[in-house]
């Protein structure tokens, strides 16, 4: 065998070559599991490619099991799938010939030879086959110089890429993201080839396109890919609000970043630290709304007031856009998006517990997540402001630390609710329930009054009394 394989790989692999011997079929393991195996990353599922009936390939190789695994299969594609060895999953599919129609990514398919097939497939690195036929059992074939191109750490495309990229063109995404996720080079003539065909681009699916642009940000240094998205041209067709984080302006002397490349540096700064794929959208996120809220202010420079309360409320028609998840992963990344200032402003006034059960409060459960995002936001150059910054920080999370450990206010809720305001002044949902509460809410955070329900209790009294509101029964003594 030209790969390492645990032993349960192999015997997988032995029974699925008795298995083609049985069927006078060949078969040769080819793709992602040979790439991934050279390179020595993990892998989770192989393909197999068969020179006859993939499905009946699969069923015999179930056959060979036991528990014997049920097989998945789809006969207007001829492929198969069955899940074996705690989960693996193997795909068998018949080798095929391929042409595709300009304007859709769904080729015309007809039986081929394993050549044919390495032919049709997206990139030399992953061309790679391994036979699995007893001639020549544990072979690699290799007629793109695919080994090579691992070796080298380049990405190229088996035929003229403009071909390869305009039969499917979700293979510039690909490209892009096996370059963020392997650290290899994209050769320059594909490069060019994605930058041409980047307008084709539109005939893929939001979900595919999406769904890499989420593989890319899970990379362990995203800005690769991302950085590579924007000077493809791909960026400004799938993503245009990104790119208009791009420039830095200089008025009277005065600047400010490029927002583009310090969101980058951000979401490569979190990456060691959360594989939290909505943080690192968060990450991506933070200063959205920084071109919309620029100004220059006479004598002062640029300001970007309210960027992280505008950047918030752009979050769900990002997220509609993009088709990722309008649930609770929108809300976390919202959340943080409109948080991210708050530790940091922490660090320029005094800390007070006020300020701290306020941040605790706010942010509940997320206030590590969002510690992590404002960590990751000090990419200064200036090396002694970075220090400076990060010791100040060091000093509030040692203070939400202490004040968290005192109060308990993270998942805290205010010992007076909504209900008993309403029972109290016999009112219906209004404006003076909602100020109540949170006049309530602001007195303990503040520290005017004690966290407990009598305290919280004649609060509200006096308080409701000042917009004339009178409790509905005598009070007891
Ligand atoms: N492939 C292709 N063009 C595509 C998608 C896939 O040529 N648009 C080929 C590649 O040879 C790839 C194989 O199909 O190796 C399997 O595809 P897939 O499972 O999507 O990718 P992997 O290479 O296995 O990598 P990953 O699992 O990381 O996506």
């Amino acid at each position: 065998m030209d790969i390492q394989c645990t032993d349960k790989e192999l015997m997988l692999l032995k029974k699925i070559s008795a298995a083609a011997k049985e069927l006078g079929a060949e078969a040769y393991l080819i793709g992602g599991f040979v790439r991934d195996k050279i390179i020595g990353r993990p892998t989770k599922d192989a393909d197999i490619v068969c020179i006859g009936d993939g499905i009946a390939l699969a069923h015999l190789v179930a056959e060979k099991f036991r528990p014997k695994p049920s097989v998945s299969f789809f006969k207007t594609f001829g492929t198969a799938q069955i899940k074996v060895l705690d989960g693996f999953e193997v795909e068998f599919v018949g080798a095929r010939k391929e042409s595709y129609d300009f304007d859709s990514r769904k080729p015309t398919v007809a039986e081929g030879t394993v050549e044919d097939d390495q032919n049709r497939r997206d990139f030399t690195i992953n061309t790679l086959a391994i036979s699995l036929n007893e001639a020549n059992y544990g072979q690699l074939i290799d007629p793109f110089g695919g080994l090579e191109d691992i070796a080298k750490k380049i990405i190229q495309t088996p035929l003229a890429p403009l071909q390869t990229f305009s039969d499917d063109p979700l293979r510039m995404m690909r490209a892009i993201r096996f370059a963020t996720q392997l650290g290899f080079t994209i050769s320059p003539i594909t490069f060019r080839a994605i930058t041409d065909n980047a307008k084709r681009i539109k005939i893929v699916s939001q979900e595919r396109i999406t769904d890499e642009l989420n593989k890319i940000l899970l990379a362990p240094k995203p800005s690769i890919g991302l950085d590579l998205l924007s000077k493809s041209g791909l960026m400004q067709l799938i993503f245009p609000q990104i790119m208009a984080l791009h420039g830095a302006e200089y008025v009277d002397g005065m600047g400010h970043k490029d927002n583009f490349y310090h969101t980058l540096q951000v979401v490569d700064n979190i990456a060691p630290h959360t594989q939290d794929l909505w943080l690192r959208w968060a990450a991506l996120l933070h200063d959205i709304a920084k071109p919309a809220t620029k100004r220059f202010e006479e004598g002062h420079g640029f300001t970007f007031h309210g960027h992280e309360v505008v950047g918030a409320r752009m979050v769900p028609k990002i997220f509609n856009q993009l088709k990722l998840p309008q649930n609770e992963k929108m809300k976390f990344v919202q959340k943080i998006v409109e948080l991210h200032l708050r530790p940091i402003s922490l660090t320029k006034e005094n800390i007070t517990d006020s300020a701290i059960r306020r941040l605790l409060f706010d942010a509940g459960d997320d206030i590590d997540a969002l510690m992590m995002l404002c960590n990751a936001d000090i990419t200064s150059k200036n090396k002694q402001k970075v220090q400076r910054y990060l010791q100040n920080f060091e000093l509030v999370r040692q203070r939400l630390k202490e004040v968290e450990e005192k109060d308990h206010i993270r998942n805290w809720q205010p010992p007076i609710t909504g209900d008993i305001i309403m029972t109290t002044f016999n009112l219906t949902p209004s404006r003076p329930v909602g100020i109540l509460k949170d006049s309530i809410r602001n007195a303990i955070l503040d520290g005017i009054i004690p966290n407990d329900y009598e305290a919280a209790f004649n609060f509200m009294l006096k308080e409701a009394q000042a917009i004339q509101l009178f409790p509905v029964s005598p009070l007891q003594e």
